[in-house]
């Protein structure tokens, strides 16, 4: 009767792993319980999410290797994998709504999520950008509903929405991952889209920095600036407090990504005998919740949906 707060399945967004192939699902280790799943299979996932009631799906695509280049124009490729998986579900499980990654990592030879310079030291912003617009036009061409540019490039929330608009996709909106620090609990994440091992160094040029918390009140500023519909801190739990002090200064739309890593842990401590796994789930969405997040992108979303819907 007097709780603050109540979570719901609405709360909820889905991240999906996309494998090339048919009539498949491949485990994935590192993520205990979550598996990537060819085109064909994914609808019955969409169909899971809607009939659990969570709103949104996030789809993330295994790119085969032998399509990974130092230019990454696979991503720019209107029949490549996510865009394949984008009309697929959007043919079977319309009310679904469709989340999509804009950025370069499942596309490139050296798994970074834009465009090398030529010493290599660093991806170079501009010619990222450039591509980036063109991956967003593919995915909405597609039939996503929301792009989300998790790339941490300056300036691309501001093109991709001048070039949506110019393309008659004013309906479709950005999730901007506004505030994502170079974290280390993405690690199996990187194992489900295949980049890990391809890695080369370090995403710090353009990820923030986990001592900073007035960077990423500028970051979301700069996004709000540029069009963002929705801004998103990621990781989750370790950012409680960024996550508070952006919905307590912007009051827009906040989401909090609970990473692959983070799922990680609740599975290992389960795994353990460390806690129970429906009760560490449930508490933690709640944490998000109490910080302030309007919704919580999380590889626990079906289990969180059954145990609330009960
Ligand atoms: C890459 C991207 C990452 C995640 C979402 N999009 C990893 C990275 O930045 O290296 C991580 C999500 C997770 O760990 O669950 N554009």
């Amino acid at each position: 009767m007097l709780a603050e707060h109540r979570l719901h399945p609405s709360d909820l967004v889905w991240p999906l792993f996309i494998a090339d192939g048919k009539d498949g699902e491949e485990p994935i280790a590192s993520l205990p319980g979550v598996s990537r799943w060819t085109v064909d299979r994914l609808a019955d996932r969409a169909r899971e999410a809607r009939d659990l009631g969570i709103p949104c799906i996030a789809l993330f695509p295994n790119t085969p290797n032998g399509l990974r280049t130092d230019d990454a124009r696979e991503a720019l490729n209107p029949d490549n994998l996510i865009c394949r998986a984008i009309r697929a579900i959007k043919d079977a499980v319309p009310e679904v709504g469709i989340l999509t990654d804009v950025a370069l990592d499942p596309y490139t030879s050296h798994g970074h999520d834009g465009l090398l310079s030529h010493d290599a030291r660093s991806v170079t912003n501009d010619p990222t950008v450039a591509m980036l617009v063109d991956q967003a036009l593919i995915q909405a061409a597609a039939g996503a509903d929301i792009v989300a540019p998790s790339d941490m490039m300056d300036g691309r929330v501001g093109a991709i929405r001048s070039a949506l608009e110019a393309e008659g996709h004013c309906d479709v909106a950005i999730m901007a991952y506004a505030a994502k620090y170079a974290s280390a609990f993405y690690g199996p994440f990187r194992d489900a889209v295949g980049s890990r091992g391809l890695l080369k160094g370090d995403k710090r040029t353009y990820q923030m920095d986990p001592a900073n918390v007035g960077e990423a009140l500028r970051e979301v500023e700069l996004d709000l600036a540029e069009g963002a519909d929705m801004v998103m801190v990621k990781p989750g739990l370790a950012y409680l407090d960024v996550l508070a002090r952006v919905k307590d200064t912007f009051g827009v739309p906040t989401f909090a990504y609970s990473v692959s890593g983070e799922y990680a842990m609740i599975e290992a401590a389960a795994a353990a005998g460390a806690g129970d796994r429906d009760a560490l789930v449930l508490e933690t969405l709640m944490a998000f919740k109490r910080a302030g997040a309007t919704g919580v992108l999380t590889y626990h979303a079906p289990l969180a949906a059954r145990l609330i819907n009960g």
